[in-house]
């Protein structure tokens, strides 16, 4: 997969090569390395006409802030995603902007068979909006908010999508099964929809406190349960809006999750 980052603080993504910043280690760092991921990062002000390097400019209608010019990206991205190695140009361009769709795990795994991503970091204001109206009569657009909560740019938005997509692509893991079984999990997984329960490792006793004695129970069947009935009762916790959403497939519940759930509170037709 080729990754292009258009940026005004390329620095931010620290230096790949060197193995720092959120490009260069840990399981970004090492697709990188094996060469699964080409990620290419590039300063915005590259494309700037100006000798200030200008890139923004104050918003039409007033208002506080400034606004990303549009000329400078439209050239930013003509370069970068209009040279796509694929032919017919598959790049999917990504916005991060709080007002966006929101970023999800079906998002992360559909990013993950992408050939070529390119993203586009705003700051100020945002980026003029007829660069995405624009760009979009040529290829797929997505601007996307990882959270509601306001971030000064786009710059952390892009590290937190491309550790989601990077540990989905195959090899990347290790444990693919561990990919299918987290909260959220985007496979067909049993645990698809629930946050992941309570983890427990060595020793069986630590300070005074035991480790559920079904996971030393070798009863696969039982633990599996135990799983499940942890996870539902976490999600009915902190999450009732994911078990609103189960509840629309009652065929995803058997007897014993709805008896979890109304020891939780919920109850269902
Ligand atoms: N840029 C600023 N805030 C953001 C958010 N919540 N998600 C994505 N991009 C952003």
């Amino acid at each position: 997969m080729r990754v292009d980052i258009v940026t005004i603080f390329p620095d931010y993504f620290g230096s790949h090569a060197a193995g720092e910043g959120p490009l260069g280690v840990s399981l970004i760092g090492k697709a990188g390395g094996r060469g699964d991921i080409d990620f290419r990062v590039h300063d915005l002000r590259g494309w700037a006409t100006d000798v200030h390097n200008t890139v923004d400019d104050s918003p039409f209608g007033g208002g506080p802030g400034m606004v990303m010019k549009p000329d400078v990206w439209g050239d930013a991205l003509d370069a970068v995603a209009g040279d796509s190695a694929d032919p017919g140009g598959t790049a999917r361009l990504i916005v991060p902007t709080p007002s966006g769709q929101p970023f999800t795990q079906d998002l992360a795994a559909s990013y993950a068979a992408e050939r070529h991503l390119v993203f586009a970091c705003g700051r100020y204001e945002g980026i003029d909006s007829r660069v995405p109206a624009e760009v979009r009569t040529r290829m797929a657009v997505d601007e996307v908010s990882i959270g509601d909560y306001v971030l000064a740019g786009g710059e952390a938005a892009v590290a937190v999508m491309l550790e989601a997509v990077c540990r989905l692509l195959p090899g990347v893991l290790g444990n693919e099964q561990s990919a299918a079984d987290d909260s959220f999990g985007a496979g067909a997984g049993k645990m698809r929809g629930l946050l992941e329960g309570p983890v427990y490792t060595r020793p069986r006793s630590w300070r005074g406190i035991e480790v559920p004695p079904v996971l030393l129970s070798g009863d696969h069947g039982a633990i599996a349960r135990w799983r499940r009935d942890e996870a539902l009762r976490r999600t009915a916790e902190v999450r009732p809006d994911l078990v609103t959403s189960l509840a629309a497939d009652p065929d995803g519940l058997d007897a014993r999750d709805r008896e979890v759930l109304a020891e939780a509170g919920f109850h269902f037709a």
